[in-house]
């Protein structure tokens, strides 16, 4: 491959041929996922019942929407995507206090898909999102939607829910969106006493740090960084978040097991696939780019056509 040139990650297709040996693919089977490095590396699982454009959505949102609510911010996961004593475990801890996230930008595609597993959760969603796109997020099951432009935000976000706020996924991670979401964990810490032990924990996706974030508010959140990639489990080394260096096993396993459940949980609509627009092929993907740059992509992904649609 020339150099300079950026490889796409999300894919779906039809499986056509595998190497010799046992595989978890048949030919003919229809599956999505995404790639590391190229093709060097990929993850995928088996979609049934859903278009190929639509399919192709699923990749990396959901890893990251996945990795990110249970793996980083610890917060309790789907029972029915548990097995053995987790699942029981699951079933004791029924009857406590409902946990609160807080998913900044949910009309985001990782955000779309943060709010439906936290859904799942049975975890309370305090969401922002343009007041366009206030309805799928409320029908996808957010139970606060706030309008990101509103610079009072932050506070309304807090009141709403409460001093058990202690976990906040900004989805879009700009400095900006940052403070934004750490102002209104801080709030929460407040509200709490917001002693040192008893920090927010904010996650971002793109490469920020805590010196991000300003004055008194750093010491009441903890900000931490991640990247998709670690679902593949080996070391990722050319990006700077905090879970890269060795290798991921248990992100892998994490990836694994909720592949396995995705099938079944996009056959029953319990996970809608991202809103797609399909932009033409590979030759129009410059200017699918160049229509994210102008703000034209908004609550959708573009998706391109590589082969017939009926392959
Ligand atoms: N670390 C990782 O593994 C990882 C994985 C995936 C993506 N990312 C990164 O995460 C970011 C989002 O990716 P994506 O593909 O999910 O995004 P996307 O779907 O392209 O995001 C577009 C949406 O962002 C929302 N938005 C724009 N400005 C906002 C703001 N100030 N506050 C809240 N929402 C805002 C808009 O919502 P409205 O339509 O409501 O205005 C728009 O629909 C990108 O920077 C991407 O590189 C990182």
């Amino acid at each position: 491959m020339p150099v300079g040139r950026v490889i796409g990650c999300d894919f779906a297709g039809t499986v056509v041929a595998h190497p010799a040996g046992p595989s978890l693919w048949k030919p003919g089977q229809r599956v999505a996922g995404f790639v590391m490095d190229g093709a060097l590396d990929l993850t995928g699982g088996r979609v049934c019942g859903v278009p190929h454009e639509a399919a192709a959505s699923l990749g990396v949102g959901f890893a990251t929407a996945m990795m990110g609510l249970f793996l980083r911010l610890g917060l309790p996961e789907p029972p029915s995507a548990l097995e053995g004593d987790d699942a029981k475990a699951a079933e004791a801890a029924e009857g406590k206090e409902q946990p609160v996230v807080l998913i900044n930008g949910a009309s985001t595609s990782v955000g779309l898909y943060a709010v439906q597993l936290a859904r799942l959760a049975g975890i309370r969603v305090i969401a922002t999102a343009s007041p366009r796109m206030h309805a799928l997020v409320r029908e996808l099951g957010a139970d606060v939607v706030l309008d990101y432009a509103d610079a009072d935000w932050p506070a309304q976000a807090a009141r709403a829910a409460g001093p058990a706020l202690r976990q906040a996924f900004d989805c879009v991670s700009e400095v900006g969106t940052a403070r934004a979401t750490a102002a209104a964990l801080a709030a929460a810490a407040d509200v709490r006493g917001g002693d040192g032990a008893e920090r927010g924990h904010l996650l971002c996706i793109l490469p920020r740090s805590q010196a991000d974030l300003e004055g008194d508010v750093s010491q009441k959140v903890r900000l931490e960084t991640t990247v998709a990639f670690s679902v593949f489990g080996r070391p990722i080394q050319h990006l700077t978040y905090d879970n890269q260096g060795g290798p991921t096993p248990r992100d892998r396993e994490f990836w694994e097991r909720y592949l396995r459940k995705l099938t079944g949980w996009l056959e029953s609509g319990e996970i809608r696939p991202n809103p797609v627009r399909v932009f033409g092929g590979l030759e129009d993907v410059l200017d699918g780019f160049r229509e994210g740059m102008e703000g034209k992509v908004r609550g959708e992904k573009l998706v391109y056509r590589v082969a017939p649609a009926s392959v």
